[in-house]
């Protein structure tokens, strides 16, 4: 069984892109299975901090196959001008290939994701804007446009027509909004992006994918975003309009669940969140900013600050159950270094009883007061730290504890944003 999943179990920037480059290095194959865009996963190597937002994190490895799989939603623009960057730093894009499954993101889809922000001003989303969710919409609704239709312009055509004319519908009589699509212009300036990377599309990406899998070819798969922002699993309304959890994978790549051997969680040492909706842990001013400054917690995609706060250990056991978590990656354990004490939160209280259990209801979370245990902290600097041995008796104390709570290994721990800061356990 040869496939192993990486998946975010919070709300998104646990550290999935640095993981994901790491374990690359031993890979036949990287695929990014949901989300587009709204993504950005870092990967810090040497003096280049690279952002990306569709390319997987597997794609400085020029051996490894590099697939975007059906589930994902492209915006041809931010694909290309990603290919570029990756060009301009000497990193070839031969090895990606790109599902001709994969539906595809138009103005239009963007334009709505910002009307919807706007319109719904009280209890907004805070979405990336990136246009995914109407993108999603239109996928399940039937009226998506993929990368196979590329194949026949005349086809091409009268969907996106269609789509054009329902859209302008839309936006103008419901969001009020002034809209103006030319469809020739567009068409030109998809085809002039078809054109570009169709070299790089598969036909028939679960074949490759499942072929790989039949031969034992190591394969990685990357999730976006996290648990907590799961369509299903998460903070609805407050989520995005994928699966990210490990059994999405199954389906933004197309193969069995029984081909799964490990399921690798990322855990931040803390939680962050960007965008609107519940967050029990989070702390306003104080910690919070002080966790901000010294995580760097700024959106990889938006730049908006991200809200911060203490671990979760409910959001952890959520993630273990959800994802069937096998084994941790924890991030940003250097973050942390010079607090006296660490708070961990290990139940939630609501309606004077304790539980343990994350509520997705959110009128019912709204009334979840966390319970926090103190930690001591290790007040030393482990950004250097590559040895599980070298690492202070506090800071291993407190790895424990959330690989208790989270009832899985812990394979690596991160120190730092760099390729080498790692602890391989
Ligand atoms: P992703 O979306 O899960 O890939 O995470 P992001 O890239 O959005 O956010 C993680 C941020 O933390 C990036 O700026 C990384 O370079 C950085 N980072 C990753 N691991 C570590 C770590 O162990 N320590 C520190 N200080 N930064 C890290
Ligand atoms: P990575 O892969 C953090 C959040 C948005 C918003 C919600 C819905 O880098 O971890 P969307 O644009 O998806 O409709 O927005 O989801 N969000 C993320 N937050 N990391 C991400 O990706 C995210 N992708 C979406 O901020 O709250
Ligand atoms: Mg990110």
């Amino acid at each position: 069984m040869p496939v192993k999943v990486i998946v975010g179990t919070q709300w998104g920037d646990e550290g999935k892109g640095k993981i994901t480059d790491l374990l690359s290095r031993d890979m036949d194959m990287v695929v990014r299975y949901q989300g587009g865009n709204n993504a950005g996963h870092t990967v810090v190597i040497k003096e280049n901090t690279f952002k990306l937002h569709l390319i997987p994190s597997g794609i400085f490895y020029s051996n490894v196959l590099c697939v975007i799989g059906n589930g994902v939603v492209i915006d041809p623009a931010v694909l290309i001008e990603e290919i570029e960057t990756l060009k301009t730093k000497g990193f070839s894009a031969a090895n990606l290939r790109i599902s001709s499954q994969a539906h595809l993101i138009f103005p239009y889809h963007k334009d709505l994701d910002a009307a919807q922000e706007k319109k719904h001003e009280e209890g907004r989303i805070g979405t990336t804007c990136r246009g995914i969710g109407p993108c999603y919409v239109d996928k399940f609704n039937r009226r998506g446009i993929r990368i196979s239709d590329f194949a026949n312009e005349k086809i091409f055509r009268q969907k996106l027509e269609l789509n054009i004319k329902e859209k302008v519908y839309i936006l103008t009589n419901y969001y009020g909004m002034k809209v103006d699509y030319s469809l020739d212009k567009i068409i030109n300036e998809f085809f002039s992006y078809y054109h570009a990377f169709k070299k790089l599309i598969v036909d028939e990406s679960t074949v490759l994918i499942n072929e790989a899998i039949d031969q034992r070819k190591k394969i990685l798969m990357e999730g976006a975003q996290g648990t907590m922002l799961d369509v299903d699993h998460g903070t609805y309304p407050y989520v995005t309009s994928s699966s990210p959890i490990a059994g999405g994978a199954c389906i933004g790549a197309g193969f069995g669940p029984n081909k799964v051997e490990e399921v690798l969680g990322v855990v931040k040492a803390y939680v962050t969140r960007v965008g609107g909706g519940p967050f029990p842990t989070e702390i306003v001013g104080g910690i919070g900013d002080l966790l901000r400054e010294k995580g760097g917690e700024y959106g990889a995609t938006t730049g908006r600050p991200r809200r911060c706060g203490w671990f979760d250990g409910v959001v952890m056991k959520h993630a273990s159950r959800t994802n069937g978590l096998t084994h941790l990656a924890i991030t940003k354990m250097d973050v942390l270094d010079s607090f006296e004490e660490i708070d961990i939160c290990t139940a939630y209280e609501y309606e004077g009883k304790k539980i343990e259990y994350f509520p997705t209801d959110l009128t019912k979370l709204e009334k979840c007061v966390p319970v926090y245990i103190k930690m001591p902290g290790w007040k030393e600097d482990i950004s250097k730290t590559t040895d599980y041995s070298k690492l202070p008796a506090n800071a291993k104390k407190y790895v424990d504890k959330l690989a208790d709570l989270a009832n899985a290994k812990i394979s690596l721990i991160s120190v730092g944003a760099e390729r080498g800061q790692i602890i391989k356990t």
